[in-house]
């Protein structure tokens, strides 16, 4: 090939339109047909000449260079941008009573008996975004992701004309804007028209082609979509010029973001009350969807002093809208065994379009529940769904009862594995007794261990674990790290066969390219996610990082648990002595621990570094609260202490480095003084803090 600086101009012409031809082929062959025929070096090679001849001849840059093309560059998939404070979700309620009992918590929390003034605002069903601003100037944007890290959409918000990219004088240096990307009613309608006269399949909802547009690699795809945008909280700012949610709405329309006309500050639990009830009355005239109503304390100052919970803020809430029904007929109940071998009934239905989406399988919880509401197959339901919720039976229309109606008999043997299924007295779930070898399980635990809040491998979707499971190849997580190694090619020497997955149906070499970089990339693995990996029972994902916060590395905590060593973990808030001894069982099992130590040689678990406050005086340390405090409630002194990377236990022991005493303290008092821990009053504590 010719040295680059040797091309005359019309040479230069030539290549670059066929090296434009050439990579567009090759695009198509990548992303639409899985098939590609370059590979990823070769690839690079033509970006580079082609690079290296614009920038020689740079008036000769064609409209259709691959040099502009977004999607060419971001080869598997997006980027990823960790945010630098995490995009958290809000806890939510059903009901009004509810919605009381959060305002009580958060008086009791801040120890007042004085109405509370809330942001109501409509909960916006989209998605949401950040966008951050350096020097005025819009320089980045990512999706929520898993809330701590999101997808790099810089060049797709872009697109987006409501976002401003250069704001005023008076803006912050650094600013981060959230907010929802939305698509009106009216454009996602005319979105769909366009694609059911194209003969493509049309978006089943608003939100779902929202997404469906901003997650497009293809930048110029977004483009041609009409997304809109509400600005609504805010994520890193160099300096905070608002005291108030209201005020920050303020200063949102002054440096041109639009925000929602029906966000109303409301001085108590009426005028919430009040404001729901506008909302729900004109959510079907609203020209986009809202699917509930979010109330956020308005004071800043006191949105600081109730902080948060492990995802969601202590100072806000979202007040879904009541749940969609429908009527729907029971063909059939089957039972599903879970991870750690629950029986679970689904009741298959007549499909049955509740609230746009399209209903074939609703949970029965367990058999006291089928008992309780006399649920039979044959019977007429009302079926109810409201958000992400499974689907949930509310009731059986009697009236309807056929003849032939069919009383479902819950099975005492596991339906998959055979082996005995048992009822606990106080337990309302019949579990099986196979574990790991009933089949059930196992997968369940596969499927658990790569989902979203564990190692979040997202090429092995539940039917991949499924099919891999019942051919033979992954019989548990470990097995995960060896697929690489195992799909090689055949061994002339030996009569092991590569498993060549990008030979299995509706593969390719990329989408097998793709699984095992994505599982390279879990390789080192933060604690907290593999804990809750284990699958270990009650252990969810708050619990996980609860463990990882006081153990910091996965070795203490296994060893303490192999031996069967619960004081510690007893001592942890928020930790029983019913989940203690799940844990315990689980260690003590050996085929647990042989899964373990297979993982071990194929993975790093990171220590947990708490990025709560590291340098605080507290942090790592162990504190105890006694007697009743002044001028914080218990649940603010505990929160602060947590946020300072402290560990809050109940009891005082050799291993406290802290009492911090009210008045009127107790026992816990005399047995600090005994051992010789420092105490501390109330004031020293903020004073620390
Ligand atoms: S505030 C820390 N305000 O609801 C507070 N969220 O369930 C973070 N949403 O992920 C969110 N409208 O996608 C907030 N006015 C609003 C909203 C809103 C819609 C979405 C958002 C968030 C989810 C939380």
């Amino acid at each position: 090939m010719k040295d680059v600086n040797k091309l005359t101009i019309e040479e230069a012409k030539t290549e670059l339109k066929h090296l434009a031809e050439e990579m567009a082929k090759s695009d198509i062959a990548y992303y639409q047909n899985d098939a590609p025929y370059l590979s990823d070096a070769e690839y690079d090679a033509l970006k580079h000449r082609n690079a290296a001849i614009e920038a020689l001849y740079p008036e000769l840059i064609r409209t259709d260079s691959p040099s502009l093309k977004v999607g060419a560059t971001v080869k598997s998939g997006f980027s990823k941008i960790t945010h630098r404070f995490p995009m958290l979700s809000l806890g939510d309620v059903f009901s009004l009573a509810e919605v009381e009992d959060f305002i009580l918590g958060v008086k009791r929390f801040l120890n007042t008996a004085e109405d509370i003034s809330f942001m109501s605002e409509p909960k916006i069903d989209g998605l949401s975004f950040s966008a951050r601003y350096e020097n005025k100037k819009f320089v980045s944007g990512a999706t929520r992701g898993d809330g701590t890290t999101g997808e790099d959409i810089t060049a797709n918000l872009k697109t987006i004309k409501q976002l401003p990219l250069i704001l005023p004088d008076d803006a912050p240096n650094i600013l981060e804007v959230r907010g929802e990307v939305y698509m009106a009613k009216s454009d996602f309608f005319a979105l769909n028209e366009k694609y059911t006269a194209q003969g493509k399949k049309p978006f089943a909802n608003p939100r779902n082609a929202a997404a469906g547009s901003l997650r497009q690699l293809d930048s110029r795809i977004t483009a041609e979509r009409k997304l809109s945008i509400f600005a609504y909280t805010w994520g890193e700012v160099s300096s905070r010029c608002w005291q108030s949610q209201s005020e920050f709405f303020d200063c949102l329309r002054s440096w041109g973001f639009p925000t929602n006309p029906n966000n109303t500050l409301c001085h108590n639990l009426h005028e919430i009350e009040q404001s729901f009830e506008r909302l729900m009355e004109i959510r079907s005239s609203l020209p986009y969807d809202i699917d509930g109503v979010v109330y956020k304390v308005n004071s800043i100052a006191l949105q600081e002093r109730l902080g948060f919970l492990t995802r969601t803020p202590r100072w806000a809430i979202a007040h879904k809208f009541p749940a969609e029904q429908a009527y729907t007929k029971i063909n059939n109940i089957r039972v599903q065994v879970g991870r750690t071998g629950a029986l679970t009934p689904v009741a298959d239905v007549e499909p049955i379009n509740v609230g746009g989406v399209i209903v074939s399988h609703a949970t029965l919880h367990n058999e006291d529940e089928i008992k309780r509401k006399d649920i039979r197959i044959g019977d007429t339901v009302i079926i109810q769904r409201a958000g992400d919720v499974i689907p949930q039976i509310v009731g059986v229309i009697l009236e309807k009862r056929p003849a032939d109606s069919k009383e479902f008999i819950f099975p005492d043997i596991c339906p998959v594995c055979g082996a005995h299924a048992i009822k606990e007295e106080d337990e309302a779930v019949r579990r099986c007794t196979g574990g790991l070898s009933c089949p059930a399980q196992a997968k369940e635990r596969i499927i658990h261990f790569v989902s979203k809040d564990a190692f979040d491998i997202v090429g092995l979707g539940d039917k991949i674990v499924e099919d891999f499971y019942q051919e033979g190849i992954l019989h548990n997580p470990a097995d995960i790290f060896t697929l690489e190694e195992r799909n090689g090619g055949d061994d002339l020497f030996s009569s092991a066969q590569g498993l060549h997955l990008e030979r299995r149906e509706g593969w390719g070499k990329k989408s097998v390219d793709n699984l095992f970089k994505a599982i390279k990339a879990r390789r080192q693995i933060s604690l907290p996610r593999f804990i809750y990996a284990l699958g270990i029972r009650q252990v969810g994902a708050a619990t996980a990082l609860l463990l990882a916060q006081n153990y910091g590395s996965f070795f203490t905590f296994m060893q303490d648990m192999i031996n069967k060593e619960t004081s510690k973990l007893i001592s942890i808030d928020g930790i029983g002595e019913a989940m203690a001894t799940d844990m315990v069982e689980f260690f003590q099992e050996p085929h647990n621990i042989n899964i373990i130590n297979q993982l071990l040689t194929h993975i790093k678990i990171e220590d947990f570094v708490d990025n709560r406050r590291q340098n605080s005086a507290f942090s790592g340390k162990t504190v105890v609260f006694t007697g009743t405090l002044e001028h914080l409630t218990r649940a603010e002194a505990k929160a602060k202490a947590l946020d300072a990377g402290a560990k809050v236990s109940g009891s005082v022991s050799n291993k406290t480095d802290f009492v911090i005493m009210g008045t009127d303290a107790g026992s816990k008092a005399k047995v600090a003084k005994e051992l010789g821990i420092p105490i501390l009053s109330e004031e020293e504590f903020i004073k620390m803090i």
